[in-house]
């Protein structure tokens, strides 16, 4: 393993973007939201989808998975094991006034981009708060004794206006990931090449040249 302190991108080097624990994470949170979504569908769509599961059993399965929606991100969060996952989230939480005056023009704005663009920060921010409302929400819808009628009939409401907002950022999300193969394979594989990290995340690169305990490593191929 060997710290690189240079400008210039070198084809072979690959610079870890994702431990283990990350990409654990991802693809967990990733099976929970996709049975969440096609329950979800087959929930509203209810009479269409009776005929081949019992409502009750769809209703269940949603519901279970909802409840342990959180534990992937909380799981990768604490412990020894979280120590990048609690530096990314640290990230994504931070916001300079390029970022800023960056997502208000749509990326026209010029920026070094940090790890994440603050167009990933933003699904990022979108898809913790989802999880925590679509939480509270659907808790209420299930336990509803405890909730009085006002309460509840919001708590539909929003569940169901977040649902429609979830529809639409996976399948960007999706679309994104297609499009952008260093990216996909980044969160697959873990690592992206320096290349790669001097066009879309600069800033991020020379922060990685410049820590030595940085987890940077040269391509063995
Ligand atoms: C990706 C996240 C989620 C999506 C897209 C989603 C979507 C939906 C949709 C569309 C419905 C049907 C609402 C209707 O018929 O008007 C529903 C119902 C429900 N959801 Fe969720 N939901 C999500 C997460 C959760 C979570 C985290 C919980 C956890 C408690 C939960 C619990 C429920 C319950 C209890 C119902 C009522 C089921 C029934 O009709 O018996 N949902 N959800």
């Amino acid at each position: 393993m060997v710290a690189i302190i240079q400008s210039q991108p070198r084809a072979a080097v690959r610079i870890l973007r994702f431990d283990r624990v990350q990409r654990a994470a991802h693809w967990a949170n990733a099976a929970l939201f996709a049975v969440l979504m096609a329950t979800a569908i087959a929930l509203y769509f209810g009479s269409f989808f009776g005929i081949v599961i019992q409502r009750h059993t769809i209703a269940e399965i949603h519901l279970w998975t909802g409840v342990s929606l959180p534990a992937p991100i909380i799981v990768s969060l604490i412990g020894p094991w979280g120590s990048q996952m609690r530096r990314d989230v640290r990230r994504i939480s931070y916001w300079t006034r390029d970022e800023i005056r960056w997502i208000k023009s749509l990326g026209k704005t010029p920026l070094v981009a940090d790890k994440f663009n603050p167009g990933q920060k933003l699904n990022a921010i979108f898809i913790g708060a989802t999880i925590l409302v679509m939480l509270a929400t659907g808790s209420m819808l299930q336990w509803f004794r405890f909730f009085p009628v006002p309460w509840r009939t919001g708590a539909t409401f929003v569940h169901d206006v977040f649902a429609f907002a979830v529809f639409v950022a996976v399948f960007g999300h999706t679309v994104m990931a297609l499009t952008h193969r260093d990216s996909l394979r980044s969160i697959l594989k873990g690592w992206v090449g320096e290349g790669w990290a001097a066009v879309h995340a600069s800033g991020w690169l020379k922060e990685q040249q410049l820590t030595e305990d940085s987890a940077t490593f040269e391509s063995r191929e």
